[in-house]
């Protein structure tokens, strides 16, 4: 294997075992957890048969979503989770405990790169995945190409001009600068919606917690009113969505 691919394997398996107890800090942080519940319940599962997750992580928000919308009779679903990394992966298999009617399937894959055929999920999400793709746009592109005509996908970014977002842009590129790592993509919303506008979809953008600071790198929640408050301010307002910590993309595809 070519070391640039040896090391990015490598990475998302470090990444994947940090994940692993990351997954239970945000777990414990009920802004955070307000959050995935507003994000998940975008998606109205409802007779959806194909369903993919791309970038599941430790398998916890889909075990979730089959809990919240799939354990009461209905059609037999194929549940796919995604992950770049093969240690997350196996945390899923040894964690996940699906419904009767659900068939999971666990695929190794990179977002921008899924080896599934065009038109074939009725159901599409990423949660907090793309800012961990190398081109979240490529990303994006791609799970429409597999999301099927009048399917649903919801992915979510975050916002460059929040205040947690330039405290964090810096501190990410500083970081990778100094020491290497992951690299962290901040996005202007207004992008992604000007790239969707380029295609066959219509959409819905949301934007949640504007302006003031979220978790900060070496302050944690110090500073987090969201979380301190029970608090989950949203907003569907452009200009505001631009100062938004994250940005909720709900995309349906055109038949
Ligand atoms: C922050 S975790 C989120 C996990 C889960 N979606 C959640 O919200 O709990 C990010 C996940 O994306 C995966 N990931 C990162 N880059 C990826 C890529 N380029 N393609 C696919 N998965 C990726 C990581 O391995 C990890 O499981």
């Amino acid at each position: 294997m070519p070391n640039k691919n040896k090391a990015k394997t490598d990475y998302a398996e470090t990444y994947g075992r940090q994940w692993i107890d990351q997954s239970k800090y945000w777990t414990s942080m009920g802004y955070h957890v307000r959050y995935q519940k507003k994000f998940i319940d975008c998606l109205a599962f409802e007779d959806s048969t194909t369903i993919l997750e791309c970038g599941s992580g430790t398998g916890e928000i889909a075990q979730f979503t089959m809990e919240q919308y799939l354990s009461e009779d209905g059609p037999n679903v194929d549940f796919y989770l995604a992950d770049i990394s093969a240690t997350l992966l196996n945390s899923v298999r040894e964690n996940l405990s699906p419904p009767k009617r659900v068939t999971p399937h666990l695929i190794q894959a990179t977002a921008g790169n899924l080896p599934f055929a065009d038109n074939f999920f009725d159901r599409i999400y990423a949660l907090s995945m793309l800012w961990y793709s190398p081109n979240p746009k490529q990303s994006i592109l791609d799970m429409l190409r597999i999301l099927k005509p009048g399917g649903l996908m919801c992915f979510d970014v975050m916002s460059v001009l929040n205040t947690t977002g330039i405290i964090g842009n810096l501190g990410n590129k500083l970081s990778v600068a100094m020491q290497g790592g992951q690299r962290v993509t901040y996005l202007l919303p207004s992008e992604i919606k000007r790239m969707l506008r380029r295609e066959n979809v219509a959409f819905d953008v949301t934007g949640y917690m504007p302006i003031l600071p979220t978790t900060l790198p070496g302050i944690g929640n110090h500073l987090n009113l969201y979380n301190a408050l029970n608090w989950l301010p949203q907003t569907e307002n452009a200009l505001f969505i631009e100062f938004c910590n994250k940005i909720i993309y709900c995309v349906r595809k055109n038949g």
